[in-house]
């Protein structure tokens, strides 16, 4: 069988070098962040029981509708590879009672993602999404603090030309009487809509508000506002995050269609979003869930937090970073056998250090190990041979500026430390 025969899964991809290594900026760069914040990493297991996804997504939403890895297992359970992170955490917060945790409890992860969605370009199976979840805290100073820790990653990471986009869907008061506003102004137009609307009229009429058909769109012309139907906590509480994103300099615009498509919201959602993507072009979002710890079996915990999807972030820094693959610092072209020992002991001691050092192969000419040097973007080459080791004095090459000379093998840690 040969092995062109084995391909990746529809929608799932390696990561590769050079890649990898802009994904590996992002998650140091997000935990470092993150812990100025006083977010702590949890990790959760990939599979679930389904009831922890259907129950807190929603069971008539996309993801839970169509498109779960749900399988029965050896022991005939249904369980999930996890579409999110949120419901998970939930699960482990309230199973490991973190709430007895000085509030408020601050938690990040990342890590794979599945949904069976038709894969395209920023749409995957197995995706990979940062999060952050924060628990115990009512105030929109929380909702603010988490905001502001996203806008700060993505412009620590270099990400240029993202909006954030903010919105309030209420509370268990307010809400029900906006979804009859909903199902009275939408009742004449009903036959109108696509399939999934004509469904989602007596399910989530919501979900109307954020449909991509253009005869929905045009159907919900004109259709009431949710802003315009919050009860006086939720304006309040709404209004006082406006005044803290303008206070923080963070720029926003409001968008009352806003809806997000997980059951588990209330109040504040938001989502980042970038023009230089295609259809997919959400990066990030999140918003509050203040009733899923009660719904999961805990006491009653107000919480917030977001995810961004980690592709689409790679997408766009591939648009705008350069990708500098990170290379070795050292190269050690050996001519004879004893060179190429004493040089393995040299590495060692250098890579104690932290230094990145390659030794190249004795059987090698010294031309071929130059090549490889210079594919690997080596910054400096040393050639050691019987006469080197004898003298003591090693010759060396900066390959991108051309310069050389000599350094004696004892003080090559100064000198190198003087080259970085
Ligand atoms: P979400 O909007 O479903 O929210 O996903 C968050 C982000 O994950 C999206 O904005 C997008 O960048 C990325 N994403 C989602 N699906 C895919 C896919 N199939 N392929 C590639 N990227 C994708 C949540 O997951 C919530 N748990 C966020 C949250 C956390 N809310 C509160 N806390």
């Amino acid at each position: 069988m040969s092995s062109q025969q084995y391909k990746t899964l529809k929608g799932m991809q390696d990561i590769l070098p050079p890649d990898i290594f802009l994904w590996q900026k992002v998650e140091q760069t997000a935990r470092q962040i993150f812990s100025t914040y006083g977010f702590q990493e949890i990790r959760t297991p990939v599979m679930e029981s389904t009831s922890v996804f259907s129950r807190s997504i929603g069971e008539s939403t996309d993801i839970v509708e169509k498109e779960m890895y749900t399988f029965t297992d050896k022991g005939d359970r249904s369980v999930s590879l996890r579409p999110e992170g949120t419901a998970s955490v939930v699960r482990s917060y309230v199973e490991n009672h973190l709430d007895k945790l000085p509030a408020p409890q601050k938690f990040y992860y990342a890590g794979p993602m599945f949904r069976y969605e038709r894969p395209q370009s920023g749409r995957f199976r197995q995706f990979y999404q940062i999060g952050v979840e924060a628990f115990a805290d009512s105030s929109p100073r929380m909702d603010a603090e988490v905001i502001a820790m996203l806008e700060r990653l993505l412009s620590g990471i270099g990400l240029e030309g993202v909006s954030f986009q903010i919105n309030s869907i209420g509370c268990g008061q307010c809400r029900p009487g906006y979804r009859d506003a909903l199902l009275s102004f939408f009742s004449e137009k009903k036959e109108d809509l696509c399939d999934d609307c004509k469904r989602r009229y007596d399910k989530n009429p919501l979900r109307i508000l954020d449909c991509k058909a253009s005869t929905c769109r045009q159907q919900r012309q004109g259709a009431p506002r949710i802003t315009d139907h919050l009860c006086e906590g939720c304006r309040t509480h709404f209004e006082k995050l406006q005044t803290l994103l303008s206070l923080l300099q963070i720029s926003y615009s409001l968008n009352p269609e806003m809806v997000r498509g997980l059951d588990y919201y209330t109040r504040t959602t938001f989502e980042v979003t970038s023009q230089s993507l295609g259809a997919q072009n959400a990066v990030a979002a999140g918003g509050r869930y203040d009733r899923l710890v009660k719904e999961f079996g805990g006491p009653e915990t107000p919480a917030i937090g977001f995810a961004l999807g980690m592709e689409r972030v790679i997408e766009l820094l591939k648009l705008t970073a350069l990708r500098s693959a990170p290379s070795p610092s050292v190269f050690f072209a050996v001519l004879g056998d004893a060179a190429g020992s004493a040089c393995l002991v040299l590495a060692e001691q250098l890579r104690k250090q932290g230094r990145w050092v390659e030794v190249g192969d004795a059987a090698s000419s010294l031309k071929s190990q130059m090549r490889r040097a210079d594919r690997m973007a080596v910054r400096h080459v040393f050639i050691m041979g019987d006469d080197e080791l004898r003298s003591g004095m090693l010759k060396w090459k900066n390959l991108a500026g051309a310069a050389q000379g000599e350094v004696k093998l004892s003080d090559m840690e100064l000198f190198l430390a003087g080259q970085s």
